[in-house]
């Protein structure tokens, strides 16, 4: 048994964020990651970070009240209002701490941070560097972990919550390099596992965003928020479905459809191609179902030709290279083909604005958090930032926390062990019962149910029998069989316990989306198309029930504030 005062499940932005403010403050912190920190998922993240610098020469009218505006009408106005206002008024002290803990952001020629144009935003405020702002920003945040001394467990697979009488006390690891289980005990555990973007087949996201952080409070009896809505990003490549990002855009890139138009003057007159995502995503995916894709085929073209080699070379070398190399395709020469793709997980783990969960001793952040700011669609720019503001913030309770604690009973030794053997005899179970379902092929069941059946467009009858499916797929994964149950780098361990997770994750998706009869934000109904703010400006909750194959469902209250719900036109 290994103890630390504070555990961060994932090496992600928030999880490194979170750590160095806990360690800073002089507690012992550790990391366990299923990657080393530099490769996780964060560092996909291309086009930017928002915050009100004013910087740009559009720009200097911006503050971060408008910053806090636009995310909460962008969000279709189920965001608490209270949040948006904390992470937009912070957002201007993290980009600078992060510009002075040396993260490279582009600048103008007088050494500012550049600002370019992103989507749903009255200003240009998205702080960059080229295409890569997310793999400098998780840079930084490593060498500042470094350099603070965070302990780091990398390779190490968490797959479930020590909880002592209602706490949380710690998680158990599954160690991939020496094999086996080990039980890491801690006074407070912050879950910062990223999205759950592969419940889908087609998405931008890395192949570890299973949503397993998630699951495992779900499990453990902690509500997952807003599970239904679902991003997806308008511009996925076609083939591979990697991000292009919103940043192509923001530089002045056009949609076009088969017709050589560009489409978005039907849909957003005023805002064009930097409407928010919801509404570019579902301008793409009617242009591709009415028959006018790019000769018929279901994409369309994301044309940066016009912008010249010298922009793109300077400003979108990433999407140059990836276009090239996966799919053959040369910005500067020809358009690229693309198709909304989902991209992020709006919904997660309910938690307050400084990361607390309804678990004592639990938080939570970043994209596996629900605080909620992005209510039911998120602005582009206001991913990363989130991760650092409320990483940083949850850190910073979890130290508050900590000061309260003096005093107070250690983790339950007792507790710990039953849960590592608990895990431990799961495993061996799993191996003896020798099931006749392939996990592996379970996984692409529900992912390509959720990508046919919870997609772009939804209606009853389709998410009705797209729920019944899943249902199935959960029934059948009960029967799974697990080839190998102890080793190092035990795969097919890992995949077929990703699969309870992804599938847990999946039906919250589905019953929330089935559940709510309106449409806002992501979350469009053909057979619901207005918001019903009557009926639904409500959050939903999910509950695990450990009995039943779905969630109970429960509803909580938007914050309201300073922003009346008004109609969204771009
Ligand atoms: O398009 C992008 O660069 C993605 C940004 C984001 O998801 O915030």
């Amino acid at each position: 048994m290994i103890h630390h005062d504070v555990i961060i499940v994932g090496g992600g932005l928030s999880g490194l964020r979170a750590a160095i403010e806990a360690k800073r403050a002089g507690l012992d912190v550790a990391i366990l990651s299923q990657v080393h920190p530099g490769r996780s998922h964060s560092g996909a993240a291309q086009g930017g970070i928002n915050a009100a610098l004013g910087n740009h020469p559009d720009g200097h009218d911006d503050t971060w009240e408008k910053h806090a505006f636009d995310t909460t009408k962008g969000g279709d106005y189920l965001g608490d209002q209270d949040a948006i206002m904390k992470m937009t008024q912070d957002a201007i002290r993290v980009i600078y701490e992060m510009d002075h803990w040396g993260c490279p952001f582009s600048r103008y020629e007088d050494g500012r941070i550049t600002q370019r144009p992103f989507g749903g935003a009255g200003f240009p405020r998205c702080c960059y560097g080229a295409d890569k702002t997310g793999h400098y920003l998780l840079h930084t945040l490593v060498e500042q972990s470094y350099k603070f001394g965070v302990k780091l467990y990398v390779e190490q697979y968490v797959s479930k919550l020590i909880v002592h009488d209602g706490v949380c006390q710690g998680v158990i690891a599954y160690d991939m390099i020496r094999g086996g289980f080990e039980a890491f005990t801690a006074h407070a555990v912050v879950i910062a596992t990223g999205g759950s973007g592969r419940i889908y087949e087609n998405s931008t996201n890395a192949l570890i965003n299973t949503g397993g952080g998630m699951a495992m409070a779900y499990q453990a009896g902690v509500p997952l928020k807003d599970m239904e809505f679902i991003q997806f990003h308008p511009t996925g490549l076609f083939t591979t479905k990697i991000l292009m990002t919103e940043g192509a855009r923001g530089e002045g890139g056009y949609l076009l459809n088969g017709l050589g138009e560009r489409y978005m003057e039907k849909y957003a007159p005023k805002f064009m191609e930097l409407a928010p995502r919801d509404i570019v995503a579902r301008a793409g995916q009617t242009e591709i179902n009415e028959g006018r894709g790019i000769n018929g085929m279901p994409y369309v073209h994301l044309d940066l030709r016009h912008l010249g080699a010298e922009k793109i070379l300077e400003r979108l070398p990433g999407i140059r290279d990836l276009a090239i190399h996966f799919e053959g395709v040369d910005p500067i020469e020809e358009p690229i083909p693309v198709v909304p793709s989902q991209h992020y997980t709006m919904g997660g783990i309910d938690t307050n604005y400084d990361g607390a969960t309804p678990m004592p001793g639990l938080w939570a952040a970043g994209e596996c958090a629900c605080v909620s700011v992005h209510g039911a669609n998120r602005l582009g720019g206001n991913s990363l930032l989130e991760t650092i503001v409320f990483g940083r913030r949850s850190g910073a309770d979890v130290v508050r926390y900590m000061e309260g604690l003096s005093g107070k009973r250690p983790p339950n030794p007792r507790t710990a062990d039953a849960a590592l053997r608990a895990m431990e005899d799961k495993v061996d179970a799993l191996h003896r019962a020798k099931g006749t379902e392939d996990a592996y092929k379970l996984r692409t069941e529900m992912a390509l149910v959720t990508r046919d059946y919870f997609g772009v467009f939804r209606d009853e009858a389709t998410m009705a029998a797209g729920l019944e499916k899943l249902l199935d797929v959960k029934a059948r994964s009960k029967n799974v069989g697990l080839r190998v149950s102890t080793g190092a780098f035990n795969l097919d361990m890992i995949r077929t316990l990703d699969l309870e997770s992804m599938i847990d994750v999946a039906l919250c998706m589905a019953a929330g989306a089935v559940n709510r009869t309106e449409s806002r934000g992501a979350h469009f109904r053909t057979d619901h198309n207005k918001r019903d703010d009557a009926n639904w400006l409500k959050h939903t909750l999910a509950f695990y029930r450990p009995d039943e194959a779905g969630p109970r469902l429960d509803f909580k209250p938007v914050t309201l504030g300073t922003f009346e719900p008004q109609e969204r036109v771009y």
